[in-house]
């Protein structure tokens, strides 16, 4: 059957004290429109319509990538009036309305409802233990006969502990129908989309229920703290499933995947590491405290020690690296490598067993297999204006405190003398230094501090 979406997310969200748009909020680093739009997507639907209203602008600029009709709802006149924006692209037979604040609303509930609703009008509902400030569904006999909200309920009424979660999908020519025969007269003075149950209930077309059974799916986001208790029943969903794949984390509850993270088997990961994009950990990986990894993968074996920073990078197999390590985009580092602290790579291939231990900085370089790298070494890649390639062969030794000021290549097997600033090619297995001859002055008077 031919679905139009509706989303609704013309609401200003006053409680998330924010300036921005409530909807763009982030769920494991995933905007909470974004849910929404890709399970509608999974529907297959004729076209998506998104009723903005409150920084419609940003909302819209925000998925710009996404084929998606928008439309602005001018003043926020209650989700009835908001749904009527929508007629002109409600091409689908039928219509399904979904919120931009409900973002983990799952498709097969979804596919359920609209397979009962089909000629007519199905509601989602869920059996809420406290159903204070939600609609409530009214039946009489069993049958669906209308639905109150919180704020029009009498005493019995208040009882009812079946909800509307607020997503419905209707017949879309009913639907079209019914919109233009709500009115505002109610409590709230406002057009209640709920009101089509009651119009549906007189037209004697068939209405229909499915009740959803995780209530985090069918969970509107109000404020931080809603958000914050999501962000965790959504983190403990993705270590769960870590965990019955054989991982082990140190503690679940402090742990962060905003993103994919792949493992393979005997992974092991200590407290407060946060993984964001496309991460993969190999067999037998260990990640130490408080790391942060952003779509790199790590290979087999390798340890990563507390506190490293790794983006957009590869670390081979076998590897160690840290603590206190930072790998910025473009860094490749063969297998049996050793990579110590304070120690920062960017846009660099280093080959096997190669050793970079302490306090260095090593961009845009090629760096051999067997090299030792000494304390304090910097590739000078910067010019003020262009950047220049470090070339450093295999087997070289550079002694401490070193500057390699590129473009320059280090030939194979050379070796460095410490405090040496290199602005020449060194031929292979040669030493060259660069630094002063050291004397040493007998005798001499130390400065005296005046009076
Ligand atoms: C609505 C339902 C209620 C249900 C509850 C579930 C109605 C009348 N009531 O109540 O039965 O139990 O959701 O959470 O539908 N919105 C617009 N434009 C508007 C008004 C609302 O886009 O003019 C959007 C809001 O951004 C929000 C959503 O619709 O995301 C729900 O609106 P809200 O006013 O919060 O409805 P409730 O009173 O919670
Ligand atoms: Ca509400």
């Amino acid at each position: 059957m031919s679905l139009s979406v509706v989303i609704l997310a013309a609401g200003k969200g006053t409680r998330m004290r924010s300036d921005q748009p409530k909807v763009l909020h982030q769920l494991a680093h995933q905007s909470m429109l974004q849910y929404v739009i890709n399970v509608a997507k999974n529907l297959n639907p004729e076209n998506i319509t998104i009723i903005v209203g409150y920084q419609a602008a940003e909302v819209e600029e925000a998925f710009k990538h996404e084929r998606l009709n928008w439309v602005i709802q001018k003043e926020q006149l209650g989700t009835g009036d908001a749904v009527k924006y929508a007629i002109p692209h409600l091409f689908g037979k039928q219509s399904i309305i979904l919120y931009g604040d409900v973002p983990l609303v799952q498709l097969e509930d979804l596919s359920q409802l609209l397979k009962l609703s089909v000629g007519g009008l199905g509601i989602l509902t869920f059996i809420k233990n406290n159903p204070t400030g939600y609609g409530r569904i009214n039946r009489v006999d069993d049958g669906i006969v209308g639905i109150v909200e919180e704020k029009d309920c009498n005493q019995v009424q208040k009882e009812i502990r079946e909800i509307n979660t607020g997503i419905m999908a209707v017949d879309t020519k009913y639907l079209v129908k019914w919109l233009a025969l709500i009115s505002n007269n109610n409590s709230q003075k406002e057009y209640y989309l709920t009101d089509i149950v009651g119009l549906a209930k007189k037209d004697k077309v068939k209405i229909g229920s499915f009740e959803a059974k995780s209530e985090i799916t069918v969970s509107g986001i109000n404020s931080k703290i809603e958000l914050a208790m999501m962000e965790r029943a959504v983190q403990l969903k993705k270590t769960d499933a870590l965990m019955e794949a054989g991982v082990t984390l140190m503690d679940p509850a402090r742990t962060d995947i905003r993103g994919k993270l792949d493992c393979g088997s005997d992974v092991v990961i200590d407290v407060g590491c946060i993984f964001e994009g496309s991460v993969k950990l190999g067999k037998n990986v260990k990640i130490g405290a408080y790391v942060f990894l952003k779509d790199c993968a790590i290979l087999d074996n390798s340890v990563i020690e507390p506190y490293c920073h790794i983006v957009s990078s590869e670390v081979g197999s076998n590897n160690r690296v840290g603590p206190y390590a930072r790998l910025r985009p473009g860094t490749t580092l063969s297998r049996d490598v050793h990579i110590g602290n304070f120690v920062e790579i960017k846009n660099s291939k280093v080959g096997r067993g190669t050793k970079i231990n302490h306090l260095s900085y090593v961009g845009d370089s090629l760096v051999g297999n067997l090299v030792n790298v000494g304390a304090g070494t910097i590739t000078c890649n910067y010019d003020g204006v262009n950047k220049h390639q470090t070339i450093i062969e295999d087997n070289v030794f550079i002694g401490s405190n070193t500057q390699l000021v590129a473009p320059v290549i280090i030939g194979q097997g050379a070796t460095i003398g410490a405090g040496s600033t290199i602005t020449k090619d060194a031929p292979a297995d040669t030493l060259s230094i660069s630094r002063a001859k050291q004397t040493s002055i007998p005798n001499w008077e130390k400065p005296k501090k005046k009076k």
